[in-house]
């Protein structure tokens, strides 16, 4: 078992298989040229692969593929089928921004993926090419539609910006009360590749604008992962949409400004260029690239804990200061 300074046990590695993506959204890097880069630039799958088998047999539970967009990597089903083969039982998941998912949704599930989370900022054409770059709506749509049939469990992820897509904070619950998906939505993660100036909703304010509509309570049966998750009751969801479900409706708020935001952390990051990174803010990483290339997993084991031991407390954003840290490197 893998545990940190403070007594956290790290049993969930996020891994980002690429840094290229398909957008580039306000957020994230809308200043990178809109060039997808080559394949070949990126560490090796199998070596990922070297990586992630040591981390199972240290008794990691959970791994989240990322990126930038790992669906860019031609060979991403069989690497997951590899995953799985390893480890049946692994709690496997990626996140993606949904433009190439939809005749990928099939293949990753038969391959054992079991769920994804997918980045949707707007239900609006426009917005959608105005936040990502890419005129992207339909194929993202598409896509959730896709997974949903397949059996993949869906959550949707929206960063609600100000004087950009707050007006759709409803829409998007709503789009995803109807079909059973878990909305989350993420407070801006302030970042220096991010657009200049844009601002992000806090908790707060992001419950405020949901209870203009309905009336939520802090769900409390179970926390799972970094968000805080709220219920809204199937009866009121009756009375204001009309739409009759057979429970009651939770969404989450994502807020790493808060307090005890890494109480509860259970993860480190391994980044596209080979890094391991033992939190999202702050600038430490212990490259892990050649001892990956070469298979040596005892190189891979002692740089993995060396990782760990020096994993810090907290982040950094509640004092309001920005992160140097790429989120497209290390996949959020
Ligand atoms: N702040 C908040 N969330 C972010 N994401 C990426 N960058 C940021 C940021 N600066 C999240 C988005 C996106 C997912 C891939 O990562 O939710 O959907
Ligand atoms: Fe790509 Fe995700 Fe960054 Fe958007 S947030 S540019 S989809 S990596």
């Amino acid at each position: 078992m893998l545990v940190d300074g403070f007594g956290r046990t790290i049993d969930y590695m996020r891994i980002s298989v690429t840094e290229r993506c398909n957008f580039r959204c306000a957020y994230c890097m809308p200043n990178t040229p809109m060039n997808l880069g080559d394949e070949n630039e990126d560490v090796p799958l199998e070596s990922v692969l070297n990586f992630i088998k040591v981390a199972i047999i240290q008794g990691v539970k959970k791994i989240r593929i990322t990126g930038g967009e790992p669906l860019l990597r031609s060979k991403i089903v069989p690497f997951i089928a590899q995953i799985c083969d390893f480890a049946p039982q692994i709690d496997i998941a990626l996140t993606t921004n949904a433009f190439l998912l939809a005749p990928l949704a099939k293949p990753l599930k038969d391959a054992g993926l079991k769920r994804i989370n997918i980045s949707l900022d707007s239900l609006q054409k426009d917005r959608i090419l105005c936040i990502s770059k890419r005129d992207g709506l339909e194929k993202i749509l598409n896509g959730i539609e896709v997974a949903h049939q397949v059996g993949l469990k869906i959550k949707l992820n929206m960063v609600p910006l100000k004087g950009i897509n707050t007006d759709e904070i409803l829409s998007i619950l709503e789009y995803g009360m109807k079909r059973g998906i878990m909305v989350r939505f993420i407070e801006y993660m302030e970042n220096s590749h991010a657009k200049e100036g844009i601002m992000g909703l806090k908790l707060a304010e992001i419950l405020a604008n949901i209870q203009t509509k309905y009336p939520t309570r802090l769900f409390e049966k179970e926390v799972i992962g970094p968000a805080t998750l709220f219920k809204i009751p199937q009866q009121e969801i009756k009375a204001n949409l009309g739409v009759e479900l057979n429970r009651d409706y939770i969404f989450g708020i994502i807020a790493p400004h808060n307090d005890d935001f890494c109480k509860t952390c259970n993860r480190v990051r391994l980044s596209s260029e080979g890094k391991l990174i033992p939190c999202l803010y702050h600038n430490n990483a212990i490259d892990i690239k050649e001892a990956m290339l070469r298979g040596d997993t005892e190189e891979i084991l002692s740089r993995l804990k060396l990782c760990i031991e020096n994993k810090p407390e907290k982040n950094d954003w509640d004092t309001n200061a920005i992160s140097q840290r790429a989120f497209y490197q290390t996949g959020g």
